[in-house]
């Protein structure tokens, strides 16, 4: 089922090459980001390009309900007049976060040190995610939570009226607790530090100083360090969003593996915190480049070319660089099922706890599909058979998860028979252009009952 409405059955089959240039939507993180700081600023934050995915939207309408206005001007130009830090007001109503794990974990963190209280609620999969990891950091600068067994939503916080600044070690690698603590230490006097052992997306890092906040990073022994001096009076700013490249992964991936495909995807941002798929699919021989790399709104971007690469080989992916991943795992491993032997992918035990346990329902999807794969706890193999080899003919469940349901539809594009996914409406959390952005590019697409 679709967490918005009645399930969209969607189905993928082979077609001609894939041609053409591939405009993504805005980056779901930083548009996130750019709401939510916009609404704990002061003055009128521009906003171009941001992604008007269903996450960002409950995004927008819960910074509505903390007191910020918000106006949409069209063709992703949105404003956003901010509360100030610590200004937010509390909501008259539930504050319904959707499937956005991004969204209620931030938001959670935003509204932790103002003296108000808020219940966040979602649809079955954010409900089944894990909530802890955030509350239990934001109960040391004195919040306080009530949800389900197992810290899960529905839940209400009480945020802290004399917040207490935290010195905060995160113990998983998860840029939305890094990111929660971070906004959390906006409005607590003092000096708020988060140290992470591995490096996660650092755009809230970047954003926080390109709104006026004062904040340090160090690379130590303990990992990095960062240091954010509370109470800052933000200032609106404008941000271009840059493009997803979590989002361009899905025909850069199908340019891949579709025989005689040229694909062109422009603008996508390329922090390196992100780009860890792009690296991995070079190492397995991939035909990429980089076209015109630059910087905008203090992020790297580029232009990415993605040509048809039929000797791709299995690799084993550096443990290391799974956070700078986390999200291209799915696509990785239909590439990997069209490349020669074995790709390994180890420290990966986050992907059990994102919209749905990915390593589960990509295995089991793949199975159908004729590719073995092993998997552990944190780890699993995907035997690749070598372009022309994967036979396909099954259908999926995308479990409300839209990367499994974008995954499995790229995998359709070159199996021998075609793939069905039976709910393709979580794609638009992320990517409500996928169909007809791959349709114009060549893909046969389509919802499986017209
Ligand atoms: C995100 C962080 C990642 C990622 C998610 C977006 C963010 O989650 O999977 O899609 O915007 O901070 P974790 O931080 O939990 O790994």
């Amino acid at each position: 089922m679709s967490g918005h409405g009645d399930p969209i059955p969607m189905m993928s089959r082979k077609a001609g090459p894939l041609h053409g240039v591939a405009h993504v939507p805005g980056d779901k993180s930083i548009s996130h980001r750019s709401l939510i700081l916009g609404a704990l600023s002061v003055g009128e934050t521009r906003i171009t390009g941001l992604l008007e995915g269903q996450d960002v939207l409950d995004t927008a309408r819960a910074m509505r309900a903390f007191g910020a206005e918000l106006a949409d001007h069209g063709g992703g130009e949105w404003s956003v007049h901010g509360v100030g830090t610590g200004g937010f007001a509390e909501p008259e109503q539930v504050i319904d976060c959707g499937n956005s794990g991004t969204g209620v974990r931030l938001i959670m963190g935003a509204m932790a040190t103002c003296p108000i209280s808020a219940t966040f609620t979602g649809d079955a999969s954010l409900c089944a995610r894990p909530m802890a990891r955030v509350t239990d950091p934001l109960a040391l600068f004195g919040a306080r939570a009530h949800g389900r067994r197992g810290g899960r939503l529905p839940m209400t916080i009480t945020g802290a009226a004399d917040p207490v600044p935290v010195r905060y070690v995160v113990p998983v690698p998860s840029a939305q607790v890094k990111s929660a603590v971070l906004l959390a230490g906006l409005n607590a006097p003092g000096q708020t530090v988060v140290i992470e052992r591995e490096a996660t997306r650092d755009h809230t890092e970047r954003m926080l100083v390109g709104f006026g906040a004062e904040l340090t990073v160090e690379d130590t022994d303990e990992g990095r360090v960062i240091t954010l001096t509370g109470q800052p009076e933000l200032r609106a700013q404008d941000i271009v969003v840059p493009r997803d490249p979590s989002s361009a992964a899905f025909p850069v991936c199908a340019a891949l593996i579709v025989e005689g495909s040229d694909v062109l995807v422009p603008n996508i941002g390329l922090n390196p915190t992100r780009a860890g798929l792009f690296t991995t699919l070079q190492e397995m021989g991939a035909d990429l480049t980089f076209e015109n790399p630059r910087e905008e709104g203090g992020e790297p971007v580029a232009d990415l070319r993605a040509k048809f690469s039929p000797d791709l080989k299995g690799i084993e992916v550096p443990p290391e660089r799974a956070a700078s991943m986390i999200d291209e795992y799915p696509v990785l491993s239909v590439v990997a099922a069209f490349a020669e032997g074995p790709t390994v992918m180890r420290g990966v035990r986050e992907l059990r706890v994102k919209e749905s346990d990915r390593i589960d329902a990509m295995a089991q999807g793949l199975r159908k599909a004729g590719v073995e794969v092993e998997e552990g706890e944190d780890w699993w193999i995907v035997h690749g058979r070598g372009f022309g080899n994967v036979s396909g003919g099954m259908t999926v469940e995308s479990r409300l998860d839209h990367r499994i349901a974008m995954s499995f539809l790229v995998l359709g594009l070159a199996s021998e028979k075609p793939v069905s996914v039976d709910d393709g409406g979580p794609i638009a959390t992320s990517f409500p252009v996928f169909e007809p952005l791959m349709a114009a590019l060549g893909a046969r697409v389509e919802r499986a009952n017209h």
